[in-house]
């Protein structure tokens, strides 16, 4: 059986490498697609697909598209996630596990980043681990809802 795992990414970060170092970090996206599909290499039988949109119409597209395809969601909805009542409602349609991350710690951050919209629906929020943060939503997926 195929468990297929979307990883959702939201806007700017596309430039992750050359975008507020200090804050996220030297990897690019590519470098964090890549971990993640050397570590779901652990998990027999699932396997990713990885997005990334600056559009949240483009970023509600694939949510809506992962009702038929995938088993479960990792979404870092990037700016979104303190604006997007639409992104919500659409995980809300979503019965599988949600896991929201976050390369940066939003709590400790401006105030306007501290609030949320998709952890109200996120079996588990990963914060201001950089990209090892991905490397563990594919372990908590792992551990809780299917075996390696
Ligand atoms: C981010 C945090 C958000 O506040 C910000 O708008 C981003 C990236 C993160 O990964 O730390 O674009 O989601």
């Amino acid at each position: 059986m195929d468990i297929k795992i979307f990883i959702i990414n939201g806007p700017n970060l596309n430039l992750l490498g050359r975008r507020e170092n200090n804050i996220y970090g030297d990897k690019t996206l590519g470098d964090i697609e890549k971990l993640c599909e050397e570590k779901i290499q652990n998990f027999a039988g699932a396997s990713i697909s990885f997005f990334q949109s600056n559009s949240e119409s483009q970023l509600i597209g694939w949510i809506h598209q992962a009702l038929d395809e995938a088993y479960a969601i990792v979404i870092n909805p990037a700016g979104y996630t303190h604006t997007s009542v639409a992104i919500l409602d659409a995980l809300r349609i979503f019965n599988g596990p949600v896991v929201e991350v976050h390369l940066s710690d939003i709590t400790q951050r401006e105030h306007f980043r501290k609030f949320s919209y998709v952890s109200e629906r996120a079996d588990k929020v990963i914060k201001g681990k950089g990209p090892e943060g991905y490397i563990e939503a594919l372990d908590f997926l792992a551990s809780k809802f299917f075996k390696s």
